[in-house]
């Protein structure tokens, strides 16, 4: 039998089914994070972790950890957590990869088509007394036919995106490491973000970058919100350098409510809810489970995080 702390209680069994495999299971109650001393305190005496994106889980954390032997994190991104760190201290570490890919990709469309075709501001129309009737040039969006969209990350999310996006006749295009991003962001109509976030992607949307686009193009980001520099991205908005954003990720997260992205022009913005799906939440929670029951029985992990760079 092996402790394993469980950062926030979650959708599914995947608490039974770390019972079920013997384990002693302890939650983390409440819907915020534990805080810094609470994960800690749960880590102390734990053999397993399992880990929400919003717990930092770095080589202070593993050392107050002396039996850890695993961390599952609830998530396919795992910028929260020092991978070189867990690897130095022999840790693995596993991620829920696979089960978000269509959850995500889907709601990637939903943002890009409410970007395309002012939904959100529409909306606020309808509600506030600024339909007066039906106007010819009111609410005008984008034609999505002939579209170009730029997909950066070559990775599941976005082909699942592009095989979404393949019938409403949008034109596209992908672009990676090693591609001159700046060139293909001045064809684009449409950017949409499927990179991680890792020390080379961080504000890899810069003044520069959001320069290179054209005035008329949306960006819509489900990743990490630190994919953007978003004090750019807001002047941007501000100055007309791009047309309008979507964006399911900030940064930080949540923005503080007098954070200046609220008030950005043509910027929607949802509150991270990427794999926010009841069947994805509940594979998502298995994910992890099984990660931890392997890892924990000394077998590999099913999915593991992507090595870290200097590995
Ligand atoms: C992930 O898994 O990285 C997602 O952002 C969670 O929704």
């Amino acid at each position: 039998m092996a402790k394993i702390f469980v950062a926030r209680a979650l959708p599914g069994d995947a608490i039974e089914r770390l019972r079920a495999a013997g384990h002693e299971v302890t939650v983390h109650g409440g819907s915020m994070p534990p805080t810094r001393e609470e994960l800690t305190a749960g880590v102390a005496d734990a053999d397993g972790l399992l880990s929400l994106l919003t717990d930092r889980v770095d080589g202070e954390l593993l050392d107050s950890a002396p039996q850890l032997r695993a961390v599952a994190n609830l998530a396919v991104g795992c910028d929260n957590i020092d991978l070189a760190a867990a690897a130095e201290r022999g840790v693995p570490v596993g991620v829920a990869a696979h089960v978000l890919t269509d959850a995500t990709a889907d709601l990637t469309m939903a943002l890009l088509l409410a970007a395309a075709r002012n939904i959100s501001q529409g909306e606020r129309d309808a509600r506030e007394g600024r339909w007066k009737t039906w106007e010819p040039e009111g609410w005008l969006g984008l034609e999505l036919r002939g579209a170009k969209l730029l997909i950066i990350g070559r990775g599941r999310i976005g082909q699942a995106v592009a095989e979404r996006a393949t019938p409403f006749g949008l034109q596209i295009s992908f672009t990676g490491r090693d591609d001159d991003l700046h060139a293909a962001l001045a064809e684009a109509d449409i950017v949409t973000l499927h990179c991680p976030l890792n020390e080379q992607t961080r504000h890899l949307i810069d003044d520069a970058a959001l320069a290179a686009m054209k005035p008329t193009a949306l960006l819509i980001n489900t990743t990490r919100g630190g994919v953007v520099d978003q004090t750019a991205l807001i002047k941007a908005l501000q100055a007309g350098t791009i047309a309008g954003a979507a964006l399911d990720v900030t940064d930080p997260e949540p923005p503080p409510a007098d954070d200046p992205i609220y008030d950005a022009p043509n910027c929607l913005i949802v509150p991270h809810i990427g794999s926010a799906t009841a069947t994805t939440r509940a594979a998502m929670g298995n994910c992890a489970a099984d990660n931890l029951i392997a890892a924990l029985a000394g077998e590999p992990m099913p999915t593991p995080a992507p090595a870290p760079p200097s590995a």
